[in-house]
């Protein structure tokens, strides 16, 4: 039987009961569970194999709940809380004592959002405690954007996905922390870089493992297919260094007349890149389950959603 289901009580149930339930939200699916209940949270990591070095997100329903959950916001958060909330936005701030440990990595800061998805902000609505949720893979592995893709990596793990659809985003928040009061992006996402700007000014970028070690999103291989990933400003030239084997192509808008090319997902024929962001994970997955040999991903222009893909696919890669 299908863990997947629409049923927000049994999901309010579950999650009352210390139990781990897969949520959807804008960005990707989370697997969620009480903040405060220890059972919850452990078994979180234990399903993710994720390493309780990685501190979790916290997801509240409203602006207004952050006093709860941070013991100071800076001006500039407040901005951004008041311009993106609910939204694709996590940001790093001062933790309140009564955060436990175990969400935070024995941090002093936490990270928190409201997410931008009607049944979950239902949901969150309905509870007497926030949920933490990181995305709902295996650690390392491709991020799910769909029902499907949880039931696929967990449906022994856990009791319940709540279908919310296909999330609209496609990738991971984009986590801003402060240094001075000022903002920093710990992980680029799906908010763009310049609509942050647009609210506070120039932001700094620290968002490479050895700037900010701590932040696991930040892990050069990471989102990965198991299949072996290129990513090339210059497709032609990757497709024949690969001739004779069985290739995928991952491309922005323009399609591939190739008789070497097994398979070619496009991800925005229009050249929308809100609308290849919120395919790519899903063409990821796709492609890694056809048996081929090795997908070929295109390097995305520099700017707005497309420095978050090319991000994304840079981690998905074996890079030499
Ligand atoms: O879109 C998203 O953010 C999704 C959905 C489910 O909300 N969640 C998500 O969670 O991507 P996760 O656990 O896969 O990524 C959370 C990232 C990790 O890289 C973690 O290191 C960072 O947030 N993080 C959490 N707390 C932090 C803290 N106190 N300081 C620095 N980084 C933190
Ligand atoms: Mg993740």
């Amino acid at each position: 039987m299908s863990i997947i289901s629409k049923d927000i009580s049994r999901a309010i149930e579950l999650l009352k009961a210390n139990k781990v339930v897969a949520i959807p939200t804008e960005t990707v699916y989370g697997l969620a569970g009480n903040i405060y209940s220890k059972e919850a949270i452990n078994s979180i990591f234990t399903t993710k194999k994720r390493p309780f070095f990685n501190p979790l997100i916290v997801h509240i329903p409203s602006a207004s709940d952050l006093e709860n959950i941070a013991s100071y916001v800076p001006e500039k958060a407040k901005l951004l809380a008041k311009a993106f909330w609910p939204g694709s936005l996590t940001m790093v701030l001062k933790k309140q004592t009564t955060i436990p440990d175990l969400i935070t990595a024995g941090k002093d800061t936490v990270a928190v959002r409201v997410p931008n998805h009607s049944l979950t902000l239902k949901l969150l609505d309905k509870l007497p405690f926030p949920l933490a949720a990181p995305s709902a893979n295996p650690f390392g592995s491709i991020s799910p954007t769909k029902p499907e893709h949880v039931e696929n990596y967990f449906k022994n793990e856990i009791e319940m996905v709540l279908d919310g659809g296909a999330c609209t985003n496609g990738i991971e928040s984009t986590i801003v922390g402060f240094e001075n009061d000022e903002p920093i992006i710990y992980r680029l996402g799906a908010l763009a870089l310049e609509d942050i700007e647009a609210v506070v000014g120039k932001v700094i970028i620290k968002n490479k493992k050895e700037q900010s070690p701590d932040a696991p999103g930040m892990l050069e291989r990471h989102y990965a297919p198991t299949t072996r990933t290129y990513l090339t400003s210059n497709v032609v030239e990757e497709i024949k260094k690969h001739s004779g084997k069985r290739i995928g192509l991952l491309i922005f808008k323009d399609g591939f007349k190739d008789a070497n090319v097994t398979t070619q997902i496009i991800l925005s024929s229009t050249g929308n890149m809100t609308e290849a962001a919120s395919k790519l994970y899903d063409a990821m997955h796709e492609l890694d389950r056809e048996n081929l040999d090795v997908i070929i991903a295109e390097r995305f222009p520099d700017i707005e959603l497309g420095k978050s893909i090319n991000d994304r696919l840079q981690r998905a890669t074996f890079s030499s």
